[in-house]
């Protein structure tokens, strides 16, 4: 019997250089993609894995989001006062129960290690999950499920992972497994942006974790690994042979919206994967061929 997954942390604290000037005052994860902020198909998609706890790691300038997830009065007002019922249910359906978001601040974005290490007082040792909101996935059953499903047969730790090409595996997390080409791949290392030549093999962490509570003490030694940054990657690694890890090769098509192009194709695949939008994409999409 595995513990059951409930609390999940969205490191939503980093400075998103390459979204530049986008990102200057707005949070890289309220960019849109069709009609929704990154975040909240993040916490959509946790909601659906059946996450009741919700932990932003947060920083200064990203109020936007606390507020997308609180009630607005006015708003709601005016549109009940319209009767845009259909506006108020979409608004309002996506909101957790009062108290599930919490917040805590990572002060310096010093890495992802460090941000997911700022919330460890509210996850305590339990298993837990991390959703990267700038990763988005395109599928049938959202990828979190899917991990939490595969964490039920193994235990352990299990991360989302997928093929990249040889030449970028200097962008990623790359795994050292046995089996590179089987749905689920044992872990045996862990290696932050290795130089394609020295890449045990091209799959490639994103941003779905499950990860064993242990990992903290790990991260509590705050070292420093690639770009100088406090890497998720390096404590992870220490896991291995500890217990269970595995990547998944999950199901559905993952875009960096981090990016300008990954963004841009979040936005197109998206919107052609929605009966309501299909019909005017591939008309827009037409005039500008
Ligand atoms: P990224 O490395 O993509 O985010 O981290 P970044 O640093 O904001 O982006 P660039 O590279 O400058 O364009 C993935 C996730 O981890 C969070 C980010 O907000 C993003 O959701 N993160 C990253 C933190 O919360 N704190 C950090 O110190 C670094």
């Amino acid at each position: 019997m595995t513990v059951r997954i409930k609390k999940a942390v969205f490191p939503v604290a980093g400075l998103g250089t390459r979204f530049l000037p986008a990102t200057k005052a707005m949070p890289k994860e309220m960019l849109t993609v069709v009609d929704k902020p990154l975040i909240q198909y993040a916490v959509e998609e946790a909601m659906a894995a059946g996450i009741e706890d919700f932990i932003f790691v947060t920083g200064r300038g990203k109020q936007s989001m606390e507020d997308h997830f609180d009630l607005s009065y006015e708003l709601n007002a005016t549109l009940e006062r319209r009767g845009k019922t259909s506006e108020l249910d979409q608004i309002n359906a996506f909101l957790p129960p009062p108290g599930a978001i919490k917040y805590v601040r990572q002060r310096e974005a010093l890495g992802l290690g460090h941000a997911i290490w700022c919330a460890r007082d509210m996850i305590g040792d339990e298993p837990f999950a991390i959703l990267s909101p700038d990763d988005l996935v395109l599928g049938n059953v959202p990828c979190l499920k899917q991990l939490v499903q595969a964490y039920e047969q193994t235990g352990g730790s299990v991360v989302a992972v997928m093929d990249v090409p040889r030449d970028q595996t200097d962008r990623y997390g790359i795994l050292d497994t046995p089996n590179p080409t089987d749905q689920l791949a044992e872990i045996r290392g862990l290696i932050e942006k290795p130089k394609p030549a020295d890449a045990p093999s091209t799959l490639s962490i994103i941003g779905r974790y499950i990860l064993d509570g242990s990992v903290f003490s790990h991260l509590e030694r705050h070292e420093k690994g690639a770009g100088g940054e406090i890497q998720l990657t390096d404590a992870m690694a220490k896991l291995i042979g500890t217990q269970p890890f595995h990547g998944l090769r999950f199901d559905g098509e993952r875009f960096d919206c981090g990016t300008k192009e990954g963004w841009l194709a979040a936005n197109i695949a998206f919107s052609l994967a929605r009966a309501d939008r299909r019909a005017l994409t591939e008309e827009i999409l037409a005039r500008y061929r």
